[in-house]
């Protein structure tokens, strides 16, 4: 049969979709509406090191091999994360959402796709120097438990601290970076303090409904991966989860522009992608 690359292609992308498909019905994990790009590209790099000629194949060996599937959760849901990852953002929350967040009794976070959690401690030394810590309770979900399972014990490699004693003090951290963590061989142990008011548990921003109501919410290095449907779709979500004048921080690679729910915030820092809920009136 004649078959060109743009035939392979289109093949391909019917392959992909009746994988995603099967994966859905199966495991109830559903990446359907995820980045085509980024999910092309992650099964195609699986076949390349599976030894597999074709998607099909790949989609065999997920639906009857046992524990495969693991391997492939992880291979669609990027887990690189760091200490303080773009510290202009912890720079932006400090001086533009903490003051707010200072004038409550009580208040909630929630970080959706925390990964490995280092975001959730990173933002926990910060509330802890602006001593409003003891007022929070902070939420940190993923949909992936491998990595929360990484997070609650709150350890990492040793090798990363120089990198992430820097961002602390690019972030505008004010004590020195080693008062949160003990060295212990080749791994670090955050500060059992940070923990204490730490919720980590899992959620499926696809899937599940609102989480809780709380007055902050950070989603980072997530909606990249997801297409214009379920970005609006989640945006919705983090509407619908936080109270009147509750602020969301994407980040600088993520956007609410473009979004359905654009004109229901507004923009507190445009660089670093802050914005605050606005007050609807009943
Ligand atoms: C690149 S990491 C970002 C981690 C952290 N927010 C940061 O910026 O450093 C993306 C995380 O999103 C999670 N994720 C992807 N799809 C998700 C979903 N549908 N529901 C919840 N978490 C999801 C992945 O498991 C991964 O841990």
């Amino acid at each position: 049969m004649y078959s060109d690359s743009k035939d392979i292609n289109r093949t391909t992308n019917i392959e992909i979709d009746l994988i995603l498909e099967g994966i859905f019905n199966k495991y109830g994990y559903d990446f359907r509406n995820y980045s085509k790009a980024h999910v092309k590209r992650r099964l195609l790099n699986r076949l390349t090191t599976s030894k597999l000629n074709s998607i099909s194949e790949l989609q065999h060996k997920v639906l009857h091999e046992p524990g495969f599937f693991e391997i492939i959760l992880r291979d669609l849901s990027i887990n690189v994360t760091e200490m303080f990852r773009d510290p202009s953002f912890y720079l932006a929350l400090r001086n533009e959402v903490i003051p707010i967040l200072k004038t409550y009794p009580f208040f909630k976070v929630w970080h959706a796709g925390c990964s490995t959690g280092e975001e959730v401690y990173s933002f926990a030394v910060v509330l802890k120097e602006e001593g409003i810590y003891d007022r929070a309770q902070i939420y940190a979900t993923d949909f992936n438990h491998d990595v929360l399972d990484i997070a609650k014990k709150g350890i990492f490699p040793i090798d990363r601290i120089k990198e992430y004693t820097y961002n602390y003090q690019a972030s505008g951290g004010k004590q020195s970076f080693s008062d949160y963590y003990m060295a212990n061989y080749d791994s670090v142990i955050y500060d059992q303090s940070l923990k204490k008011n730490l919720v980590f548990a899992e959620h499926n921003l696809v899937t599940d409904s609102v989480f809780a109501e709380v007055n902050l919410i950070i989603c980072r290095n997530v909606l990249i991966y997801f297409n214009k449907d379920l970005q609006n779709r989640v945006i919705d979500l983090f509407h619908d989860s936080l109270i009147n004048g509750g602020f969301l921080g994407l980040g600088s690679k993520e956007t609410l522009q473009f979004t359905t729910k654009a004109n229901s915030f507004e923009i507190i820092n445009n660089e670093e992608k802050v914005y605050k809920k606005k007050i609807i009136k009943k």
